[in-house]
């Protein structure tokens, strides 16, 4: 089979574009490394009005790598494992209160983050295919990092390549707004603390900044005080004119490098208007390397 000349149209001035004429279902198996570069060299793809099963949805998505499961099982699809239904429908199909744990958890998307950063391999990519979109609200904006890092100061620069933060799921989760159900020692021995440099090599000579939500402090810092600073850090960095917000349209299939970016959820009035997405996160193949 003959490769397909990709199109593309740029999402925003630093990064992103869409791929249009593009079927996800079908054109994917002979087009997986022109797809998988232009994710590195864009951060972050998006297909329109795509219509795929679960099982079409899995597959469109294996073609950028080995996928994660998810460190919660009753949270996976029960057919496919690999993919994880962030919904707010209830079984009885009412919709979550704002206080239920599922609410709780599904907000805990809106700091900016990058996805499983808290492993040793944290993950390369997440794809989501937008099944029900509320009629206002839930947009999710994603932030370019590698603009972030080109936006520091040469001082700034120098300082942060010296250092190491901690990304702790145990961290991540407790700072969520509102209860969840407490993880058992053997859940939390299960995702220890991990120590990533700040300043991340990619696609060879690219530098990025790799913070987030997971992160809880600067390694050999003072908790409390570089927690704050690392806090203030990403609030700028998310603000030099790097970031670009996705109004969803129902089946819209997006993919993002988590490497490279951070992303966080719009708010959204969870107990009133459905949103259902069905997520697949892209394992990652290396460690965090230092710039
Ligand atoms: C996630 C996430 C954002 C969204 O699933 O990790 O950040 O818009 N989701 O649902
Ligand atoms: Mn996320």
């Amino acid at each position: 089979m003959l490769n397909m000349a990709l199109h593309f149209k740029p999402l925003h001035p630093s990064f992103g574009a869409e791929v249009t004429d593009f079927n996800c279902g079908q054109d994917v198996v002979r087009n997986t490394e022109s797809l998988k570069g232009a994710l590195t060299r864009w951060q972050l793809l998006l297909f329109r009005e795509q219509d795929l099963t679960d099982g079409a949805f899995v597959e469109f998505c294996r073609a950028f790598g080995d996928l994660e499961l998810l460190p919660e099982p009753e949270k996976r699809h029960p057919e496919y494992p690999e993919i994880f239904n962030l919904s707010n429908i209830r079984p009885d199909g009412s919709l979550t209160p704002k206080d239920d744990p599922q609410a709780v958890f599904l907000r805990g998307t809106s700091r900016w983050h990058t996805d499983s950063s808290f492993r040793k391999i944290p993950c390369l990519a997440t794809i989501l295919y937008a099944v029900t979109i509320p009629p206002q609200g839930g947009d999710t904006e994603f932030a370019n990092m590698i603009a972030a890092f080109d936006s520091l100061s040469g001082e700034e620069k120098g300082r942060l390549r010296q250092q190491k933060a901690v990304h702790s799921y145990a961290y991540s989760r407790s700072a969520n707004p509102g209860e969840l159900k407490e993880m058992s020692a053997e859940e939390l021995a299960k995702v220890p603390d991990t120590h990533h440099p700040i300043i991340r090599r990619h696609d060879g000579d690219k530098a990025v900044v790799y913070l987030g939500g997971h992160v809880s402090h600067i390694e050999g810092k003072d908790v409390t005080e570089s927690r704050a600073e690392v806090r203030a850090l990403e609030d700028r960095l998310t603000n030099v004119g790097n970031v670009y917000r996705h109004q969803w349209r129902e089946g819209d299939v997006l993919i993002w490098d988590n490497r490279s970016t951070l992303h966080r959820l719009t708010g959204y009035e969870i107990d009133k208007y459905a949103r259902v997405m069905r997520r697949c996160t892209v394992s990652g193949t290396e460690t965090v390397n230092a710039f």
